[in-house]
């Protein structure tokens, strides 16, 4: 399949730019339910015995804090605080295993925080635990977020040398004004040498994390920022919108929102990327992500083959995936689970209960479904008619008339077009493909009715 280039259309982005989930899960973190048990989660291990698996590690460490920063971290420069959590984790790792004795690790993924707050002997430690309890495919993707700043270029062999073949790096911007603002100044030139160390070193896949929307970021300074990196040419590239929710992490709260883009100038700032992205001969994946053509989460695309998950966009199909470590999801059996989001309460309950889940969600078939055509628009931005009527044995447009109804004024539109065969979402349409899966998703549909009941009475 050949993926033309997204498309701008300044006045359908206005009209459709309000907020709306991600989409990393169908149903989203917000029907979570403290109901869900360990028990549910055992009996989800058993319902696919044999499908690979994919393991998620979150390290939540820092040495400094980033004011923007939205993620599940801890600051500090006690790293003896690291060594007792990596007790707990080979513990928790250890645990878990025992249910996914039959399982291909086919994925494992450090994530932060910062896992390289952890010491070389520390990151060894938790792989040689890693491949004495599950069986590790040789071609396993092995992966980790790395913070460039505290990083001596020498670790990158070290981590070779680990077994990791994979790695993500956080930038958000080269501007030094925008990087003194966030509290995170970081040195262009040690980037540009652990790139090309990188690549090296045979690491693949190869990711920059920036943020657009940060304070005294203008279409100027991040379009140097954005050229910059092209100069660099990682595999992937992540942009992710700077979600300011002072009220949520206290960080945040040392930034002056009058220093911010206004949201028409991050619109600006975010058009321009693309088009700069593109004409430097990135694919545009979706949601934030690009890749080089030739890299494989964008030949997974163009192949249909492409899937999503809580870490983003991903090449492994029919995989489940076992997150372990304080705040940790999984996505096992037709199930989804979290760990306790705070570091005492993630250790105290893996103590005391042996599980540290205090929320999840049983998918019914009808979730499964609906899980299944939101899953396939956010990354292939086309469904097949023929292949859902297969699972629900009656005419799409019967099972599904509602949801017509809510897409036609999209089509009216140019979002989309719907044919007899297939839903296609139109270049234009790409960037709002969010807008277009809210129309199959029942619960915000349930809470949006609700809302507006609660606002009538
Ligand atoms: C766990 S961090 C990356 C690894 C490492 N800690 C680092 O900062 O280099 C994951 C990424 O989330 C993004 N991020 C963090 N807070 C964000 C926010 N409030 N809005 C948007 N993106 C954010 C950043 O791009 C960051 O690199
Ligand atoms: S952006 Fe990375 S280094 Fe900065 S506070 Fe967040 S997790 Fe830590």
């Amino acid at each position: 399949m050949l993926l033309q280039d997204v498309e701008w259309d300044q006045a359908l982005i206005e009209k459709y730019n309000s907020s709306s989930p991600r989409y990393t899960s169908y149903p989203t973190a917000l029907e979570f339910s403290p109901r869900f048990s360990e028990e549910d989660f055992r009996e989800a291990a058993q319902r696919y015995p044999t499908r690979p698996l994919s393991l998620y590690l979150h390290i939540p460490f820092c040495h400094q804090l980033c004011y923007f920063c939205g993620c599940n971290k801890v600051v500090t420069r006690h790293s003896e605080k690291a060594e007792r959590y990596l007790q707990q984790l080979i513990n928790e790792i250890r645990t878990r295993a025992t249910l996914f004795s039959l399982r291909p690790l086919t994925q494992i993924h450090f994530g932060g925080g910062t896992p390289t707050f952890l010491s070389d002997a520390q990151l060894a430690e938790v792989m040689r635990v890693i491949t004495e309890v599950f069986t590790v495919d040789n071609s396993a993707e092995i992966s980790l977020e790395l913070d460039p700043r505290q990083f001596p270029l020498e670790r990158l062999a070290a981590l070779r040398r680990i077994g990791f073949n994979r790695l993500s790096m956080g930038v958000q911007d080269f501007d030094p004004v925008v990087q003194q603002r966030v509290n995170r100044e970081q040195d262009e030139a040690q980037i540009v040498e652990l790139i090309t160390a990188m690549k090296r070193l045979g690491f693949t896949s190869t990711n920059i994390d920036l943020i657009y929307g940060l304070p005294q970021q203008t279409a100027e300074s991040f379009a140097h920022t954005i050229d910059r990196v092209l100069t660099l040419r990682p595999d992937r590239m992540s942009v992710f919108n700077y979600a300011h929710m002072p009220e949520l992490f206290a960080a945040q709260r040392k930034i002056k929102s009058d220093e911010l883009p206004s949201a028409a100038q991050k619109l600006r700032i975010l058009q321009q990327t693309i088009m700069q992205l593109q004409a430097g001969g990135y694919q545009f994946i979706g949601m934030d992500h690009f890749a080089l053509p030739e890299d494989e989460l964008a030949r997974a695309q163009r192949a249909g083959s492409l899937q999503r998950n809580f870490q983003g966009y991903t090449t492994q199909s029919q995989t489940d995936l076992l997150g372990v470590g304080v705040s940790a999801i999984s996505m096992v059996g037709d199930t989804y689970s979290q760990n306790e989001k705070t570091l005492t309460g993630w250790a105290s309950r893996l103590a005391e209960k042996g599980s540290a889940i205090v929320r999840g969600l049983t998918l019914s078939a009808e979730d499964c479904l609906r899980r299944d055509i939101i899953t396939t628009l956010m990354c292939q931005f086309s469904i097949e008619i023929s292949q859902v009527e297969a699972r629900i044995s009656q005419p799409f447009d019967d099972y599904f008339a509602e949801e017509l109804r809510l897409l036609a004024p999209m089509q009216d539109d140019g979002l989309l077009r719907i044919t007899p065969e297939r839903i296609q979402v139109t270049a234009k349409g790409r960037l709002l493909v969010r807008h277009i899966c809210l129309c199959f998703d029942q619960y915000s549909r349930a809470r949006a009715a609700q809302q507006a009941f609660s606002r009538v009475i």
